[in-house]
């Protein structure tokens, strides 16, 4: 052939990233005060979103009584408590204007769930990405260099097992033009939550700064206020005659908070970042999310470009 030159045959390269499951030796019946065993937290300033209940109140109790400096941050502040209503643009600013100096952890706790009907912020957002994505997004962004500062910062993302139910829909996220669903509302918001620790994982790393996300488990607390009976039956946690069911999978909140403080303080997570933790404290499998998925992380709430793209829409939409 009258084009043929000699040609050197490259050997082929090929990366390999294997990535091993974190485990630990806690399981779904470790407490959060078992977790922070001799494990002294003093000289750490921490923020607990919603820790005036639930899962926070006892996430904040067990970091205060390891040492800790913690801040609650509540929509209606009691003594020692600080106001923030994170569906509220304003108040998140006013809060995060008026820290000072370090913070080496938020734990992004606060949440709602499954409003029967859609609900929107003041500024028209809906109300669960509000308060469970936005409202942290604009926190914790708002307090990146208070967490750079303390140069071994953590940020705790308190998601759901409900993210395996629902991507973000870039499209429509606050559902303007497809039917308000109360379950896909809330499972988005809590996959918002987990690419939000993929994201500070991809570009804090340098700041020192790490971040992981968690399905804390199924425990009785006010989220499920907006839960009819026959919800909560079908979900094994009420009798015919409108008692609390504790089924064995249940959590207490005291176990409930184990993870979350765990990824917040545990030395056995020094260094984890972009992770996503079971209720038993052990790192999960990437399933593929879905009707049927049953555990796991799904492969959309830690799909980087997801992570990427959210957290340009995130930005966007704070500017607006
Ligand atoms: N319990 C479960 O089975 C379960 C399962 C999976 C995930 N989770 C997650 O765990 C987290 C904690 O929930 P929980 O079960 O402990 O429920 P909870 O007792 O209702 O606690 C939620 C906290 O968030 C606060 N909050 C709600 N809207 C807020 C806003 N706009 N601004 C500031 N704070 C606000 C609530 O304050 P108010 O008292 O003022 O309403 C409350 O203190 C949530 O993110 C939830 O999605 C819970």
């Amino acid at each position: 052939m009258s084009d043929s030159k000699p040609f050197h045959v490259q050997p082929a390269v090929v990366t390999v990233t294997v990535v091993t499951r974190i485990s630990t030796p806690f399981d779904a019946k470790t407490t959060a005060a078992e977790i922070l065993a001799g494990v002294d937290l003093t000289g750490r300033r921490i923020i607990v979103t919603g820790g005036a209940s639930g899962i926070g109140l006892e996430t904040a109790r067990a970091l205060r009584d390891a040492g800790a400096e913690v801040t609650v941050a509540t929509r209606n502040p009691a003594a020692g408590q600080r106001a923030m209503d994170l569906s509220d643009l304003r108040s998140v600013r006013a809060f995060v204007a008026g820290w000072t100096g370090p913070v080496h952890a938020i734990v992004a706790n606060a949440g709602i769930m499954a409003l029967p009907t859609r609900e929107v912020a003041a500024n028209g957002w809906e109300l669960q990405l509000a308060t469970n994505f936005l409202g942290h997004f604009a926190l914790i962004a708002g307090l990146r260099d208070n967490l750079r500062q303390a140069g071994d910062a953590r940020v705790v993302m308190v998601s759901s097992g409900a993210q395996l139910r629902s991507p973000f829909d870039f499209d429509d996220p606050h559902f303007e033009r497809r039917p308000y669903d109360r379950w896909v509302a809330y499972a988005q918001s809590k996959t918002a939550d987990v690419l939000l620790a993929v994201g500070i994982a991809r570009r804090w790393a340098a700041d020192g700064v790490t971040a992981n996300a968690l399905d804390p488990g199924s425990i009785h607390t006010n989220l499920q206020r907006h839960l009819d009976d026959a919800t909560m039956r079908a979900m094994g946690a009420m009798d015919d005659e409108g008692n609390l069911l504790t089924p064995d999978r249940f959590k207490t909140p005291e176990q409930g908070a184990s993870t979350s403080v765990m990824l917040a303080a545990s030395p056995l997570l020094d260094g984890v970042t972009g992770r996503f933790f079971r209720p038993d404290n052990q790192e999960a499998d990437v399933v593929p999310g879905g009707p049927d998925a049953t555990g796991g992380v799904a492969a959309w709430s830690v799909d980087p470009v997801a992570a990427d793209r959210l957290w340009d829409y995130a930005l966007e939409a704070e500017r607006e």
